[in-house]
């Protein structure tokens, strides 16, 4: 929640920093701004709404003002905790003086009382913000801090760090320091990109990835102060710290739409690809799983006796999947928690309790605390990541990296897919090191998890009628979802697309529950999507989903079939119905959820929506 970015080097700081925001926006767009720092000025600007708002504002701006000459500057794009989003609450914020301007990720949550410490001192506040407390404070603590002293905004941004409580990425920048911007970090998230003659901080690196893919990773509670020629890290304390180094395996044609409209359609479309990235190196051609960077040893793999899977959203959705994948191969007890929900319960968990964090991001917060709280209670915590270097997987006992490549589009899709095929390999290999599924049977499920990636791309070719369907639904006032099995969480996730995406009403249910209630929601006309499971699965399970479509048929609702190629029970009771290749059950998912993605992008585009920015969302979910 909330792009951050900040620049220092020989280019026009504005165009680095808008890019990088263009890049970021994702994150946050109820406003944006920028502060750029040049001659002695310091200058900014900032608008409510989308980054279009300050681009189109400062495209007025000539190299004679500093906004536009300034080679040092940082910029902000929001989605409002503290205050409206308006002109007023937009980042950056000033101090009284207007020598030093700040911008922030996070909340600050002791800032009621540093507001009223700052107010009983004079200070006039211009903005409802919590972040505002932060540059009043700096302003002082720069003013206290000797002048001859080396890195003095640094100093002073490592003592208001300390008075801080919460969450909080911090980037400030001063007019009389026309090289240097000053980052500071707690629970939030923060990188380094390291150029030539040029440096920048940002949320995430695809901020600066058209720059430079040397990156450096931030740890919790540290400084870092960036110039063209430096990135200087300390801890909070003082002391000198080093940040991790690392190069980024993609390009910034990666985070491009590619001659797609929307980020979402090009992101579906990568699937088979994601899929069979994640899966690559990772199974041998005798049909093992290797998952050598799991850095959890097969010992300890051995002694787990219950696993818990924490996520939230769609990466929730994954785990639900998880469970029945795992409970199936390993015959170890699995529960899937909402990670929101997860450490308020207290949750009993031990040494021998393996907690599988699940985040497209790894940096969602509510996923974050589950997992030290995990920690806290000595289990072992192993991430299923999309980002590299984020804190989830920093502070793992082991990571497993799926490899989507960026999500841009604020709804997860291909995320989702990659996090399903990390979970099958991680069930598969915690069966193959505990002995409970034979080789054979492991190494069958192997070769058939081989195979999704061209089974999702069969999919994605038959979706024209999904497409026309869509924009006949987009009219309707509810859709809901059906499922049983690995088809229930499909079900919750197909609903959650076409809430998030087109705000319509949409419920997933598992098929069993519809007579103890919702059926009474069936009306002449109610568009009910089933996901049928195979045939040749569970005999029974593909019976009593028959059944519940015939149930709800009966009661006027329009059916939208997901089945098998060559399952002809369900034809009878189609209004529509879409083919998915054959798959065994518990892959199913893979390429079950497709159409539904497409159907929730396609209703949203012709109800007019924004697909890649749905209102009120932000992509990375950094507080609680
Ligand atoms: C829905 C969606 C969210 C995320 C959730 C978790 O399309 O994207 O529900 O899945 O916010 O985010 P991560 O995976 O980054 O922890």
């Amino acid at each position: 929640m909330c792009g951050i970015v900040g620049y220092v080097g020989g280019q026009r700081a504005l165009d680095v920093v808008l890019e990088g925001l263009r890049r970021l926006e994702y994150r946050g767009y109820d406003s944006a701004g920028v502060a750029i720092v040049h001659q002695g000025e310091l200058a900014t600007e900032k608008k409510a709404g989308k980054l279009a708002n300050l681009t189109e504002a400062v495209s007025g701006h000539t190299v004679a003002d500093g906004i536009a000459a300034g080679s040092t500057g940082i910029g902000h794009t929001r989605w409002a905790t503290h205050g409206a989003p308006n002109d007023r609450n937009a980042h950056p914020h000033l101090s009284e003086d207007r020598a030093i301007a700040v911008i922030h990720n996070g909340i600050i949550e002791n800032f009621a009382q540093l507001r009223t410490e700052l107010e009983a001192a004079g200070v006039e506040f211009a903005s409802d913000t919590d972040t505002e407390c932060a540059a009043h404070l700096l302003a002082r603590a720069y003013a206290e801090v000797p002048a001859d002293t080396t890195s003095r905004l640094a100093e002073a941004m490592r003592r208001v760090a300390r008075r801080l409580e919460g969450a909080f990425t911090l980037l400030a920048v001063h007019r009389d320091l026309p090289d240097v911007v000053v980052g500071a970090r707690r629970n939030s998230p923060l990188v380094a990109g390291r150029g030539q003659g040029e440096n920048f901080l940002a949320s995430d690196v695809s901020a600066f990835i058209e720059h430079t893919r040397e990156a450096v990773e931030l740890g919790q509670d540290q400084v870092v102060e960036i110039t063209p020629d430096a990135i200087t890290v300390t801890t909070f304390a003082g002391a000198a710290a080093e940040g991790r180094d690392y190069h980024v395996d993609w390009d910034a044609s990666a985070a491009e739409k590619g001659g797609y409209d929307h980020f979402m359609l090009k992101e579906i479309a990568e699937q088979p690809q994601a899929v069979a990235d994640t899966l690559r190196g990772r199974l041998t051609e005798h049909g093992e799983i290797l998952l050598d960077e799991m850095r959890l040893s097969d010992e300890d793999l051995r002694d787990i006796d219950k696993v818990f899977i924490i996520a939230c959203g769609t990466a929730y959705h994954a785990g639900m999947i998880a469970k029945y994948a795992i409970e199936h191969w390993t015959r170890v007890p699995c529960e899937v928690e909402l990670a929101s929900e997860f450490r308020y319960r207290d949750p009993v968990l031990d040494r021998s309790t393996l907690v599988i964090a699940i985040s497209q991001s790894g940096e969602t917060m509510d996923t974050l605390m589950a997992l030290r709280h995990a920690k806290e209670q000595k289990a072992r915590v192993l991430a299923i990541c999309n980002t590299n270097g984020t804190t989830i997987p920093r502070e793992s006992d082991a990571v497993l990296y799926t490899r989507a490549g960026p999500e841009v589009a604020v709804a997860s899709t291909k995320a989702f897919l990659t996090q399903l095929a990390a979970v099958y390999l991680v069930g598969l290999y915690l069966a193959q090191v505990r002995g409970i599924k034979y080789a054979d049977e492991v190494s069958a499920v192997v070769e058939q998890l081989q195979r999704m990636p061209e089974a999702i791309a069969e999919v994605l070719k038959t979706m024209e009628p999904v497409r026309e369907l869509a924009r006949d639904l987009a009219k309707s006032g509810q859709v809901l979802f059906l499922g049983r099995h690995v088809g229930y969480p499909v079900a919750l996730e197909g609903a959650l697309k076409l809430k998030e995406l087109a705000y319509m009403h949409a419920e997933g249910f598992a098929a069993g529950e519809l007579k103890h209630g919702p059926i009474a929601l069936i009306d002449q006309g109610t568009p009910v999507v089933a996901v049928v499971p195979s045939p040749h699965g569970r005999e029974s399970l593909h019976g009593k989903v028959v059944s519940n479509i015939q149930e709800v048929r009966a009661r006027g609702a329009r059916t939208i079939i997901i089945a098998e190629e060559g399952d002809e029970d369900v034809v009878p009771y189609a209004d529509h119905l879409i083919r998915v290749p054959r798959t065994p059950t518990l892959l199913a998912p893979l390429v079950t959820t497709v159409p539904l993605q497409v159907l929730a992008c396609e209703i949203a585009t012709a109800r007019g929506h924004d697909v890649d920015q749905p209102r009120n969302l932000a992509k990375s979910v950094t507080v609680e």
